[in-house]
């Protein structure tokens, strides 16, 4: 169900109107739904809960939501209370967790970069897990770790070579990518890992892609991490958790994306079978690191029309967002549904939707056909996840302001940026 829908004519967020919100918080605004959230979130854990491993059994389950989809501190405490863990690739996304009062001991921290200090406070905070990628990380976490007078707690990412079909800039289970190691490295990095001192082996983690649509590949990946555990238990590595990744996509335009329910279902039928006929049914705990699939149709990007401009071959909406707002249409062509706020009955025209930055490549949607005038407000629709995570201050522009609704009523999570803030920490020289 959306949360996002007309209602006398005028669109609203649940049961607030976007254009009081407009009036209210000002343009370009991110606006997220609260039970669009939870719904979201309760597909992954109920899916959980009917496998039978909402409480722990047969290994239980981790929903380990991705921060970087959205990590505003009000959709991470949600969440968190919700049952969330968290999937980190940064310090400051740990900061944002931990600010947010989520709990660090359900963290696990991906990423092919991570520093030294970032592997201390994650070990300060005794997160779960640290997802790492290759051996010299291994070897680094191990010294930082040694310096502690810890062990670090690790899951290795296994790139598995399956496509999964996606945009290759969102694809990442592939040979070339730069992501995890080789599926044919991995037993060796296994060993290597497993003798040092300050360094313990728990899990074993993929994740192929983002914005997938059919569970296949997922599927695909999942056989073969299963096979590299199996070769790991012979060499007698135990390992307590498997982490299948992220990836599921939700629906911009007309895409059909399998069901969260239906996929999580799958991958839980084929461990539980794997773990009966191999193990007897010794238990494994199974993660996910879902992003989009959470956020990404829980919020849109409501802008308003500065000006029309009617050109020989074009007509564009110039509108108060831009690339610096959603950046997904410049960097991957992205595309966003647009819907006008007052569904209007005015002679409508083709139009680019275009922003005020100083770039071709500042368009936000295409060839859409609108019936709009100077003043109207637009919708830019699933922009909830890498929307304003991947905002930016180009030209010099106030990041947007965020309002999480939740029934009637609005709340302001983020306030917009004041210019000021952002020369703050420039000095000027003589
Ligand atoms: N886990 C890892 C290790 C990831 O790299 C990602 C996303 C996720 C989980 C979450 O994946 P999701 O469930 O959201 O598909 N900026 C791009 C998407 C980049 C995805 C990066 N990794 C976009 O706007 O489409």
């Amino acid at each position: 169900m959306s949360h996002f829908s007309y209602r006398n004519g005028v669109l609203h967020a649940e049961q607030v109107s976007l254009a009081t919100l407009a009036e209210q918080f000002g343009t370009p605004l991110y606006v997220y739904s609260k039970a669009a959230l939870v719904e979201n979130f309760s597909a992954y854990a109920n899916a959980c809960q009917q496998a039978g491993r909402a409480d722990g059994g047969k290994g239980g389950a981790l929903v380990c939501y991705s921060v970087k989809s959205n990590s505003n501190l009000a959709v991470l405490n949600l969440l968190g209370r919700l049952g969330s863990g968290f999937d980190i690739v940064s310090g400051g996304e740990l900061l944002r967790v931990v600010a947010a009062g989520g709990d660090a001991r359900k963290v696990i921290f991906s990423g092919v970069g991570k520093g030294r200090d970032e592997m201390k406070l994650a070990l300060e905070h005794d997160i779960l897990c640290f997802n790492v990628e290759s051996i010299p990380e291994v070897a680094r976490l191990n010294e930082v770790a040694g310096a502690l007078g810890k062990r670090a707690r690790i899951s290795l990412r296994v790139n598995p070579n399956v496509d999964a079909k996606t945009h290759p800039y969102i694809s990442t289970g592939l040979k070339e990518n730069k992501f995890g190691v080789a599926y044919e490295d991995a037993l060796n990095c296994y060993r290597a890992a497993a003798a040092l001192p300050h360094i313990e082996v728990v899990g074993i983690d993929c994740h192929i892609g983002s914005q997938l649509l059919d569970d296949s590949p997922l599927l695909e990946a999942l056989d073969k991490i299963i096979d590299m555990v199996d070769a790991l238990e012979a060499e007698g590595i135990p390992i307590h958790h498997l982490d299948i990744g992220g990836g599921i996509g939700i629906r911009y335009d007309d895409e059909q994306p399998v069901a969260i329910g239906d996929y999580l279902a799958r991958v839980f039928a084929r461990v539980d079978a794997w773990r009966a006929s191999k193990y007897q049914g010794r238990p494994i705990q199974v993660m996910f690191e879902p992003g989009r699939s959470v956020v990404g149709n829980a919020g849109l990007l409501l802008t308003e029309v500065q000006y029309l401009k009617h050109g020989e071959g074009k007509n564009f909406a110039v509108v108060d967002a831009a690339m610096n707002d959603l950046m997904r249409p410049a960097m991957y062509e992205a595309w966003h549904g647009v819907k006008t706020v007052k569904e209007n009955a005015g002679q409508p025209r083709i139009y680019d939707v275009v922003g005020p930055v100083c770039e071709s490549g500042d368009w936000l949607a295409r060839s859409r056909e609108l019936a709009i005038g100077e003043g109207d407000l637009l919708a830019l629709m699933s922009a909830g996840a890498y929307g304003m995570t991947m905002a930016s201050n180009y030209n010099t522009r106030g990041r947007a302001a965020e309002v999480l609704v939740d029934g009637e009523r609005a709340h302001l999570i983020r306030a917009r940026e004041n210019p000021a803030d952002l020369f703050a920490l420039e000095k000027i020289v003589s």
